[in-house]
């Protein structure tokens, strides 16, 4: 059985105060010992996270860069994230793919090596909302899956977000069934393309408006294995997510 994942995605969000409080209340809180959870705060934030949090609950960063070290001004290395004992990337997240440019290449180069020096990555997909009502969404998804596996071939490390585009930060979640539908269609992709394993053992997450009324619906589709959660994140009510199949 594959153990759900819930991850907190803060984005540029937050003070050096409000995330060590997320910390602590993480840390207080009575956590469902069967889910693993993960928190990305802002890069500058990294540290604190890392070092308020309880051992138990895990580390991410929000982007790393596919290089050891040198003159790549403003990036941070897999190498650096070890260093500081984070041990998870976001990668590929829809903001940084039509904000800040990044292709289908660059976050798969950046998945292989993040994977590659011992860093775990959630790898974002999903489509625009002018993609599903043309009915492109599950060839959209496979076109990114297709670019990832071009570069990957270990995916023991990593753990794919479905983030319908349309959904994030909307408030409009996709119906269990809208979700269900792409995550059974990841899985019988990574079957055919990848392996029987890969298709049995990856996790899926969902993202995209989840939170503490509607995360437990969700959570009860067979290839739903957890959330990828933008604001309720910043809010007690994340550990209610968390607790999703309490
Ligand atoms: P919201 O939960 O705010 O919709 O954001 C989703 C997301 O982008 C998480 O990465």
């Amino acid at each position: 059985a594959r153990k759900t994942l819930v991850a907190a995605n803060h984005k540029m969000n937050g003070t050096l105060q409000s995330v060590k409080e997320i910390c602590q209340n993480l840390n207080n809180a009575q956590l469902d010992p069967n889910v693993e959870t993960v928190v990305a705060p802002p890069a500058i934030y990294l540290l604190a996270a890392r070092e308020t949090l309880k051992k138990e609950i895990a580390v991410a960063a929000q982007n790393v860069f596919d290089k050891p070290n040198g003159a790549f001004t403003g990036e941070t290395s897999a190498h650096q994230l070890k260093d500081a004992s984070v041990d998870w990337a976001i990668l590929g997240h829809s903001e940084r793919r039509t904000i800040l440019g990044e292709t289908d290449e660059i976050v798969a180069s950046k998945t292989k090596y993040a994977t590659d020096n011992g860093i775990s990555v959630i790898w974002c997909c999903g489509e625009s909302l002018e993609q599903r009502e043309a009915g492109k969404t599950l060839e959209v998804i496979a076109a990114q899956l297709a670019a990832l596996k071009k570069e990957v071939s270990d995916w023991s490390k990593i753990v794919i977000a479905y983030e319908p585009i349309w959904a994030i930060g909307t408030g409009k979640v996709a119906t269990k069934e809208q979700a269900q539908e792409v995550h059974a269609s990841i899985r019988k992709w990574l079957k055919d393309n990848v392996s029987q394993q890969a298709s049995d053992e990856t996790r899926i997450l969902y993202g995209g408006s989840v939170s503490e009324k509607n995360c437990k619906e969700l959570a009860q589709e067979n290839d739903i294995d957890g959330f990828l959660v933008g604001g309720a994140s910043l809010k007690p009510a994340f550990v209610d997510i968390i607790n999703c199949k309490a």
